[in-house]
């Protein structure tokens, strides 16, 4: 099978290195891809918001399958465009893909489906949101309704930082803070048929401690030794069976992944948000972990048979990812930095951590910065922390100007583990 996958982030690269050693892939193409990608698939320019585009050079790749990783063009419709094309799309419709487009269309989801999730209100005007402000109280949650790439959300116990946000997001979604450790759990679906995928935790503050502003994702571990074992058969039963089939009822059917971004409350599990795609880094680990081959997978989603598929397979190893990221991220980071020791890693870490590439480009024959998260460094353990430290010892061989990462993912739950 010829695959395409439209993407450039470390999601890609995990996504393109597990496609890359299964057999049943005899060609891998990325658009647009990175310097790390380019090491396992054919690279192609394409605008990936442009579903015509994508869709034309799908066509004359000649592929069978074609895998959309960021939101950004599900919501503008590219998995539409592919199918349009006659072309099987791992993705979800524009319609769908509302489900991560819009907090308030979620929400609607939700409430239809009696899926769990914080108590919350639409806003549109100052005075609404002021409102449902104080009837919650603090802390305060206040999200973009839009897009937002993991920063429209302000947590807050700060009123007049909330009602900052509140102003300057057109549409907002006001709600009951949830306190509990936060879980990523991701079902592959052909709108019918669900097929959970192992659980996650990612690291969302830029800093130590979960301090520091919400970021895209700082790190991720898998499994998670403190979770309750029952919690995938619950959460399939209480929030993505019912979510995939509240959207078939609706006529805008959801095949993809769906995401669920869950806290584990003093009064059960709850839904933070849903993704329409994989989540990075989640994926990075969810997919270090995974030993049946991805391809037939995504293309049972995409055809509508994935009945057909027998039970995911997994491995008993742990896996930690851990990003380094640009100066200034989450704000407007520097780039064009070049980038040392990628080799090294190759060289003395290899197959146990590798290094995925997110924000990078090759300039000449120097791979260089070229966004805010740059690098995912993965590796793979007989616990949590043999995986921890396999990672961080790849990490200290990157040399990047003014770059910052975490240093502690996935250590309160190796030291869980270990007792
Ligand atoms: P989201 O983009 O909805 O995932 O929000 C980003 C982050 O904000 C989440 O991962 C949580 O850490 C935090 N967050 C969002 N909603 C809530 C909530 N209702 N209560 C507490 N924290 C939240
Ligand atoms: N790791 C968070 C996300 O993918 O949205």
């Amino acid at each position: 099978m010829k695959v395409l996958v439209i993407g450039g982030g470390a999601r890609e690269h995990a996504l393109c290195r597990s496609l890359s050693l299964d057999p049943d892939v005899t060609a891998l193409h990325c658009a647009p891809g990175n310097a790390g990608i380019a090491q396992v698939a054919e690279m192609h320019e394409v605008d990936a918001l442009d579903g015509t585009a994508v869709a034309a050079l799908a066509t004359r790749l000649g592929v069978g399958l074609v895998v959309v990783g960021p939101e950004a063009p599900l919501v503008a419709g590219v998995a539409d465009a592919v199918r349009g094309a006659g072309i099987p799309c791992f993705g979800p419709s524009k319609e769908a893909a509302q489900l991560e487009g819009s907090k308030a269309f979620a929400k609607d989801v939700m409430a239809a489906a009696g899926v769990p999730t914080a108590r919350s209100y639409v806003c549109t005007t100052e005075a609404e949101a002021e409102e449902a402000l104080d009837a919650f109280g603090p802390p305060y949650v206040v999200k973009d309704d839009g897009l937002a790439a993991g920063k429209g959300v302000v947590v807050t116990d700060d009123l007049a930082a909330a009602k900052a946000h509140a102003l300057a997001c057109e549409r907002v979604v006001i709600e009951e803070f949830l306190d509990g450790p936060e879980v990523s759990l991701f079902a592959i679906t052909d709108g019918e048929t669900v097929l959970p995928l192992t659980p996650a935790q990612d690291f969302k503050r830029a800093l130590d401690g979960d301090e520091g502003p919400n970021t895209g994702g700082m790190g991720a571990y898998s499994p998670l030794p403190w979770a309750d074992p029952k919690l995938v058969d619950e959460v399939m039963t209480t929030v993505l069976q019912p979510t995939v089939d509240e959207l078939r009822r609706r006529g805008t059917p959801f095949s993809g992944l769906l995401y669920a971004g869950l806290a584990i409350t003093s009064r059960g599990v709850r839904v933070i948000e849903f993704n329409a795609r994989f989540g990075d880094p989640e994926t990075q680990v969810v997919l270090a972990r995974l030993r049946t081959p991805l391809a037939s997978v995504l293309l049972n989603a995409a055809q509508g048979t994935l009945d057909t598929e027998p039970p995911l397979r997994w491995r008993d190893e742990a896996a930690v990812t851990v990003v380094i990221a640009s100066h200034n991220y989450p704000g407007t980071p520097r780039t064009g930095d070049p980038i040392e020791g990628l080799d090294e890693v190759a060289e003395q870490d290899a197959p146990d951590a590798y290094v995925l590439h997110a924000g990078t480009r090759m300039d000449g024959d120097a791979v260089v910065s070229a966004g805010g998260r740059v690098l995912s460094v993965t590796a793979t353990g007989q616990d949590l922390a043999q995986a921890r430290e396999r990672a961080y010892a790849a990490v200290a061989r990157v040399r990047l100007d003014g770059s910052q990462h975490r240093t502690d993912i996935a250590a309160a739950a190796a030291e869980a583990a270990a007792r």
